[in-house]
């Protein structure tokens, strides 16, 4: 399954928080040059800016219940597969991860009520395993090896420079979701070292001056990301 088509709710972005604040935003101004110019903010306005706020809540709560709604059976299917499985835990966050690429944070607090186990217990296991991710993944990953002949050879200033130029810590995916960066041990090539992957592609003897040159060409191949 192509990890980027996870369900819309999780499709979370910082631009959507950056919309919700502009909105806010430009209310505020309007609110302001109806003061400067009236001294007050006039009843019509007032009204109907409740009337807007009204709407949109109700719409909101009813896609929100939706959501809810799919989550919980999503999450009950699963479990219902592998309820009698030993380590069945393991197995439901697998699917749980091959669904929606991640494992979001509102499917894991509806396993914990559906298994009855806490959510850190949840959070335990995902973190202990590598290969759970809690963000949502990029459309491209750049993956950096870090085992110890990377390091010896500076696989640190590649990170360094991929943090920077990406804006992003390992693990975490770009705001655009093009990217994802992550760090792993040892992909095997040492003798190449410092090595990276770039979309599944090893590059060897990497430098931090390359870094933007394999940023521009995974940027040029700019994927459609589901919203
Ligand atoms: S340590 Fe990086 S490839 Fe082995």
């Amino acid at each position: 399954m192509n990890p980027t088509a996870s369900h819309p709710r999780f499709a979370e972005s910082s631009a959507e928080p950056d919309l919700v604040k502009r909105d806010e935003a430009a209310l505020i101004d309007l609110l302001d040059q109806l003061v400067q110019k009236h001294g007050f903010i006039p009843r019509e306005v007032s009204d109907e800016i409740s009337r807007m706020v009204e709407v949109k809540l109700e719409r909101l709560r009813r896609i929100q219940s939706k959501l809810d709604t799919t989550i919980r059976r999503d999450v009950q299917n699963h479990v219902a597969r592998w309820r009698d499985e030993e380590g069945n835990l393991i197995m439901i966050l697998h699917a749980i991860q091959n669904q929606h690429g991640y494992v979001p944070r509102e499917v894991a607090m509806e396993l914990a009520r559906e298994l009855g186990v806490k959510l850190a217990r949840i959070y335990e296991v995902i973190t202990f395993y590598h290969y759970f991710k809690l963000q949502p993944p990029g459309a491209h990953n750049i993956t950096v090896c870090n085992g110890t002949a990377c390091y010896l050879k500076g696989s640190t200033d590649l990170l360094n420079e991929l943090r920077t130029q990406l804006g992003v810590a390992e693990g975490q995916t770009t705001a655009d979701r093009q990217i994802h960066l992550d760090v792993v041990r040892c992909i095997g090539c040492c003798g190449m070292a410092p090595a990276m992957v770039v979309d599944g592609k090893t590059c060897g003897h990497a430098k931090p001056a390359d870094i933007a040159g394999h940023i521009a060409t995974v940027r040029a191949k700019k994927t459609e990301v589901k919203k």
